[in-house]
């Protein structure tokens, strides 16, 4: 289903860069390729989210849930505590590719999606020790703007788990679905969140952290598979007027 829906992305923005290339000659913001970058908040959905409007521009970070090696992804205005990611795998194919960082402990963390209670097409965005999801890339080679994949990104006001009186914003991925019967497209974006692009901003690797020597070879990190990286220098400095057409 995944692969499914990544095609069927790329299919769209495909086309509707073709229809655009034919009236205006677009330029797109420069692209650079790194090993590493941290994941800058773009709210796409301007005119109903003032709730939300504090969080465009904002890094993305990690929200602590009281289970060691399982934190929430969240955001943070400090670009101290944005954390620092890396693309890891052995091939740039979306399918093989994780999202790693050790910002967060001495161990490799990575993002995995995690399907919600009851939902067949959302999934929370969760930062794991050693247990990384693969199916992430930034930057599809038909498009001219690196962004995570897979979309559509969603921003959420919950309160945590163990802490019932702090709400927090937290990070969802929905799939796209289509109803073929009544021709409609549905992002399927939960209640009460926004959606959002997580454009990658360029950043140095981090030295690996100084782990201890009773880890297990297997969960000791590397950079050995570290690929180079789609980012952007600045993504607060883009003047997206200047640029497209094309979202
Ligand atoms: C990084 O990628 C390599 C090659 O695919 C894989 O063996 C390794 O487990 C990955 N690292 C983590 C922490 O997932």
């Amino acid at each position: 289903m995944l692969n499914m829906y990544v095609f069927a992305t790329a299919l769209g923005l495909a086309s509707a860069a073709a229809v655009a290339a034919a009236a205006v000659a677009p330029t797109y913001p420069p692209l650079a390729v790194l090993k590493a970058f941290r994941l800058v908040v773009q709210v796409t959905e301007r005119s109903t989210s003032n709730d939300f409007a504090s969080i465009h521009n904002t890094y993305i970070s990690n929200i602590r849930t009281g289970h060691q090696g399982h934190d929430l992804l969240g955001q943070t205005e400090n670009a101290d505590k944005a954390l620092t990611f890396y693309l890891n795998g052995t091939t740039t194919a979306q399918e093989y590719m994780r999202v790693l960082t050790e910002s967060t402990t001495s161990v490799s963390s990575g993002i995995r999606l995690d399907p919600d209670e009851g939902s067949r097409t959302v999934r929370t965005a969760y930062l794991i020790e050693g247990a990384a999801d693969v199916g992430f890339s930034l930057k599809h080679p038909s498009e001219n703007y690196a962004f995570l994949h897979p979309e559509t990104w969603a921003a959420c006001k919950e309160k945590l788990p163990l802490d019932k009186d702090r709400e927090v914003i937290v990070f969802k991925q929905a799939i796209t679905t289509t109803s073929h019967m009544f021709g409609t497209v549905d992002q399927n974006i939960p209640k009460g969140c926004v959606s959002v692009r997580l454009l990658p901003e360029c950043a140095n690797l981090n030295d690996l952290p100084k782990f201890s020597s009773y880890l297990p070879e297997q969960i000791t990190p590397s950079h050995q598979h570290v690929l180079g990286s789609h980012c952007y220098k600045d993504v607060k400095a883009i003047d997206w007027s200047k640029y497209g057409p094309g979202p």
